[in-house]
Order: C-alpha cells, then structure tokens, then sequence
C-alpha cells in the first residue's frame, strides 16, 4: 500500500498511510508557501505539535469540517474543546498510544507553546509516528538536544527536522540532530516560508550526503514522497 508523504509548506504534512489521511500541523492561512488552502485539506487524524499560530494553524476549521480526531497534548486539546472541537485524543511527553493508523509517542522538543490566544499550550512536543511502513520522527520547532540519540534508538526511517534557523534548529545543528537519531532519511522543513528563516536546501542536502549516513530528501511545497 504504502505510505505517502506530502509536505504541504512550512511545518505541514499530509501523510496516507493504512488508507487513513494524517495531517501534522496544518497551517494555510496567512501561510505563504502553503500549496493547497484550508478548504481543500482532508483528514481523518490531525497531530498538533505545539500551541504557535504557524502550527494549530487551521486545526480547528478543519476539525469541525472533517470531524478528524485532533491529537495534541493535554493543555492544546483542552483549548479545542473550548474552541467547539469534539473529537480530540491528549497525550503528552513520553507517552503513545495506538490508533487505527498506528502509533504516536510524543517527545520532547526545547520551544515555545503559548496559543493563538495567549492560552497556555503546555510544553511543546515532537511526534513519533510509528506506521504499517516505518518509524517517523517529526521533531516539530526545537532546538538541538542530546536525547535526540534516544529517539534515534527507536528506529527511524525519516526524520522531518527543522532548518530554518533563528526560531529553531538551523542547518548545522540538524546536521548534528541528524548525526545523532541516525534516520535513513531525512528531511527538512520549517526554513523558506518567509524571509527571516531562508535557507539553501540544496546545500545542507550536501551536508547531509558529505557528514551523515542519512539520505536527503528535499521535496517542493505539494510534492510528495513515498516510505
Ligand atoms: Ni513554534
Ligand atoms: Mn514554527
């Protein structure tokens, strides 16, 4: 069947995976580089990483358009329900839980969560999602951190990291992030969708080939790539 991985711009993937449409932080609106609009997403599942507007995004629109489960840690899926979402899964740091497209552990990530409202969005998360077809590692807005090596130990097949800089990891600490969770792939995302946080994909795909054992992937906004 196969799994299917599309990056959708910014820090937003859609991923088909056991015939279910999984979104990570689904971010359309006011999103430059966003290469389908709000109305036009599909989902069954959509994972939260933290509270940042470039991330909750459009969750709640398309939650209540699509009726997907939202999953997200305890404080975010407390502030879905306030916004009217009913179909919610919290987790939080450390812990997984499997569901009818697998399993999703959320890790740590050294960030901000603070809601679009000012609300308090708990501590913000990366995602391990553990498919039919293979182990990804969404590490989500983070710097660089130590236990990323812990993470690797669960068997990663991709890793999705940032590379933007200035807000999180930029392209030298991925290159160590990547180092450390020694993926088979990996792929970088949260860099071009405005100015502050430009970055030359090519040449850190260079740097993954020349430095890591990993194999780059650097798709387009709308491309798509198969586990
Ligand atoms: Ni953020
Ligand atoms: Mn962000």
């Amino acid at each position: 069947m196969g799994t299917k991985i599309t990056w959708l711009g910014h820090s937003t993937f859609q991923i088909e995976s056991a015939g279910k449409t999984i979104l990570l932080d689904p971010f359309f609106t006011g999103n430059p580089s966003a290469s389908i609009s709000a109305s036009e997403a599909t989902a069954d599942a959509i994972i939260v990483s933290h509270g940042h507007g470039d991330h909750v995004g459009d969750t709640v629109e398309i939650a209540k358009r699509t009726h997907a489960l939202v999953i997200a840690n305890y404080e975010i899926i407390e502030w879905m329900g306030k916004q009217g979402v009913e179909n919610v899964h919290p987790q939080h740091i450390g812990g997984a839980h499997k569901y009818d497209f697998g399993t999703v552990k959320l890790t740590i990530a050294h960030h901000g969560s603070m809601l679009p409202d000012g609300s308090n969005g708990g501590s913000p998360c990366g995602i391990l999602l553990k498919l039919e077809e293979g182990t990804i590692y969404f590490a989500a807005d983070t710097g660089l951190f130590s236990d990323m090596r812990l993470i690797g130990e669960e068997g990663v097949d991709l890793a999705i990291l940032p590379i933007g800089d200035n807000f999180t990891m930029g392209p030298d600490d991925s290159i160590k992030a990547t180092k450390m969770i020694a993926p088979k792939r990996v792929m970088p995302m949260h860099y071009n969708t405005w100015p502050l946080i430009e970055q030359d994909a090519a040449a850190w795909a260079d740097q993954i080939r020349n430095q890591t054992s990993a194999e780059p992937v650097v798709l387009e906004p709308g491309d798509s790539f198969q586990l």
